[in-house]
């Protein structure tokens, strides 16, 4: 059965026992309620707790000494991603030469402040180094091993879920025609799976990819892909759904979409989420985007990709929870209750 086919440790479970375990961590997850009393959560980490999700949000490490910014990450937000250091042009800038100290510095962060941790990304065809963008088929293939390799497994055991394969479909379906599938051919992304496996066999492995946000043609490529690994014992745990919308994109099937992914048998993630607008069209469109997740137990978690509209990289779409000057926005009110809401 390809749901049983692959025995993982559940890291979201493993998390949620350690933060409960001390009043310090329930603390620092701004989880007040006790025993037998439904007290709905003051912040997006701890309402996302209360159900045995994480909230995260993109990090740069660079941005770590604003205070507005650590102080909002610290007390809103359980899960950390890189928003790039830890991407093959960051960590293999030359081949056989790795740099992690963006990606450490965000893992001890992590760390110090009980959060659990996604990685982004092992393998994609943008933000490549220079070095990869011309190499050629067993070559690509082997530097890309390689990659994986030093990378999943310097941070073996410190991430909860990896990003190993990113954006790897065209809107019909089929597979991109990047440089990895040009080169090495169809193969290339269970070959990533299996080398992530080997390096970090504790973390999820997830597929992550844009334009999925509903039963649509990409999104029934991806399907039919994961269907396919499950069946052949490809390791493959998770689908991640960056979700990079606006106010009237159409939510129709969103929920649904995460549902059938989730009934194969893997776990999805919302992983990249914002959303252009403002007001109550933004807010509406975040809260049907909870509320799907919410409502699919095996959605762990959300990220949203970045935290303040001040630093996000659809700046000008102010699509994020918190304004320029780390104010709630009206969004953020219909997170934290839909996150409040779960079942
Ligand atoms: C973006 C970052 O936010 C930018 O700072 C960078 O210049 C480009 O990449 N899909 C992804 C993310 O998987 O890695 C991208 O992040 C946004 C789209």
């Amino acid at each position: 059965m390809p749901s049983t086919s692959r025995v993982r440790p559940s890291r979201r479970l493993a998390w949620s026992a350690a933060a409960a375990v001390t009043s310090a961590g329930l603390a620092a997850t701004g989880l007040l309620a006790f025993p037998g009393s439904a007290h709905a959560a003051d912040t997006l980490g701890a309402a996302a707790a209360e159900s045995g999700r994480y909230y995260g949000a993109a990090v740069a490490p660079h941005l770590l000494g604003e205070g507005d910014y650590a102080g909002t990450l610290n007390r809103e937000f359980n899960s950390i991603v890189a928003e790039n250091v830890m991407k093959w042009d960051a960590t293999e800038p030359n081949r056989g030469q790795f740099n992690f100290s963006g990606g450490d510095q965000l893992v001890s962060h992590a760390q110090n402040n009980g959060m659990s941790v996604r990685g982004h990304t092992l393998v994609w065809h943008a933000q490549q180094p220079g070095w990869v963008q011309g190499l050629t088929g067993n070559n690509l293939r082997q530097a890309m091993l390689d990659h994986i390799d030093g990378v999943a497994g310097h941070y073996a055991g410190k991430i909860d879920s990896w990003d190993v394969v990113n954006e790897a479909f065209e809107w019909d379906g089929s597979r991109r025609q990047s440089n990895l599938q040009q080169q090495i051919g169809n193969g290339w992304i269970e070959d990533a799976f299996r080398a992530a496996d080997a390096a970090d066999p504790g973390a999820t492995l997830c597929y992550n990819d844009y334009g999925t946000d509903g039963v649509n043609a990409k999104s029934d490529g991806i399907y039919r892909m994961v269907q396919d690994f499950l069946a052949r014992g490809v390791p493959i745990d998770c689908v991640g759904f960056q979700s990079h919308l606006d106010s009237n994109s159409d939510l129709g099937s969103y929920r649904q979409n995460l549902q059938r992914f989730a009934d194969l048998g893997v776990d999805v993630q919302i992983t990249e989420l914002d959303i252009g607008g403002s007001g109550s069209a933004q807010a509406n469109a975040y809260r049907t985007v909870t509320e799907a997740c919410v409502a699919v137990s095996r959605c762990t978690g959300i990220t949203t990709w970045g935290i303040t509209d001040k630093y996000s990289w659809r700046g000008q779409d102010t699509p994020l929870l918190f304004d320029g000057n780390y104010q709630k926005k009206q969004a953020y009110t219909a997170v934290l209750e839909a996150l409040n809401s779960a079942p």
